[in-house]
């Protein structure tokens, strides 16, 4: 069988159907594995994990599938939700037994409790899974062939897989025959065309994706005849660094962090979901933000070290330092209200529900954020087995599909946190699937 595209998604494919008993090659058209996940700032979210329980942390997969439900604005495929909340302890426990340290938990937008889960230690959480499942598939001798684009998928003349065409950077084109293909080459972020096509209204957007986005599954599987879930639902993540592509993750907010205009002032709760906070930076004048926070932040989230070293913050030795230096003239009248809605532990004036840190602590700092292109959540049709189906709905016989390719799961606007462990979770799936397929067809 083979699995295309080197990320989350491909590699539990891969590393799973290989651990199945199936013979895989799994084929990445870029030069180096990890795709988009290996840029991956969230963690992964998962419910009734021992790190939950060891923080006393209750948590139910009802409570999963609801908030999923809710962030993705009920157009989500509620079997699909199911799926998700029901396996993702086992999708981190499956992590965690192949290396992966998943030990610290973070509260992302649109959830009622901590169940992000993400490496202890501060490190970043997608090069961390990547290297995980790299290190796993080397291991377990998956064939991961690199610089290898697939042109074509070919079928039968009764419409089942066959194989695929594969244009090998250095071996030129060659038909490869596979009994199963699963297709796991994440969103179409990075194609400017697809964007245009299908959200306008987006096409000038930066976007945080890796270049290697550029909906190739998404292509490949139309040209067979596959439907398509929400081809066009597109999601702007409210912080990518303004005029960068650089993410400024949602776990800062989730830490502590307030988001501001330009002159100073809150204006949306800043747990919300990302269509919401995105919509709402939009209306703001000059349609940008900033993240405002302290250095009781910076010694808790290592990660906005890496902000700084790439100058992307401002910095001041008092509040109303970094109000002149920014040019936000309300900051500091903002930064002391909301530091008694924090000490009171109830935010008057958005309803913000978790206030984990206060503006007190300098130095204190400003990053300038605008809304880009994060997640496409439209993509291949796919039932509960990761089958992808076709114009009528039936399943097109060997033909798999997991992770940013597919539609269906995230609705209209997928949750931080879920993308990992939809990779995990139907990754594992497809993987497990196609090579049972495979195998029986021998
Ligand atoms: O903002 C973030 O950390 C992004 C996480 C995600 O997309 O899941």
């Amino acid at each position: 069988m083979i699995v295309v595209g080197a990320g989350s998604a491909g590699f539990n494919a891969a590393i799973s159907a290989k651990m199945a008993g199936a013979k895989v090659v799994l084929f990445e058209k870029a030069a180096y594995t990890g795709g988009n996940s290996m840029l991956a700032a969230g963690g992964i979210n998962a419910v009734g994990t021992p790190q939950q329980k060891k923080k006393g942390i209750e948590d139910k997969v009802e409570w999963y599938y609801e908030d999923a439900m809710k962030g993705g604005r009920y157009q989500n495929d509620p079997k699909l939700v199911q799926i998700l909340a029901e396996e993702s302890a086992d999708a981190v426990k499956w992590l965690e037994s192949l290396g992966a340290n998943l030990d610290d938990l973070k509260r992302s937008g649109g959830a009622r409790v901590e169940r992000t889960h993400r490496p202890s230690g501060g490190a970043s959480v997608g090069p961390h899974i990547v290297d995980t499942l790299r290190k796993a598939a080397k291991e377990r001798d998956v064939d991961v062939r690199l610089n290898s684009r697939i042109e074509k998928i070919v079928l039968n003349d009764d419409k089942s897989v066959a194989g695929v065409v594969v244009h090998g950077r250095h071996s030129g084109y060659n038909m490869v025959a596979a009994d199963s293909v699963v297709l796991a080459t994440g969103g179409y972020g990075m194609n400017k065309e697809m964007i245009a096509y299908y959200r306008p209204t987006m096409k000038d957007m930066t976007s945080s994706n890796n270049v290697t986005a550029t909906g190739d599954g998404v292509l490949l599987a139309k040209e067979i005849g596959a439907s398509m879930t929400d081809i066009d639902w597109v999601q702007a993540h409210p912080t990518i660094g303004k005029d960068s592509r650089i993410l400024i993750s949602e776990t800062v907010r989730g830490v502590g962090a307030i988001m501001v205009n330009t002159d100073g002032e809150r204006f949306i709760d800043e747990l919300t979901t990302r269509d919401r906070a995105s919509d709402a930076i939009l209306k703001q004048k000059d349609q940008y933000a900033w993240l405002v926070f302290d250095e009781q932040l910076v010694a808790k989230k290592k990660m906005v070290r890496g902000y700084d070293h790439l100058g992307m913050l401002s910095k001041g030795n008092t509040i109303e330092e970094l109000a002149k230096i920014t040019g936000m003239s309300k900051l500091p009248k903002t930064a002391g209200d909301y530091n008694k809605y924090q000490a009171a532990g109830k935010d008057d004036a958005f309803g913000r529900d978790d206030m984990p840190l206060n503006l007190t602590k300098p130095p204190f700092y400003a990053v300038k954020v605008a809304p880009g292109i994060h997640h496409t959540m439209g993509g291949v049709a796919v039932d509960t087995d990761a089958n992808v189906l076709n114009l009528q709905s039936w399943k097109m016989s060997g033909l798999f599909a997991a992770g940013e390719v597919t539609g269906g799961l995230h609705g209209f606007n997928r949750l931080g946190g879920n993308a990992i462990a939809d990779t995990v979770v139907f990754g594992r799936i497809a993987g497990e699937n196609a090579a049972k397929h495979a195998l029986e067809k021998k």
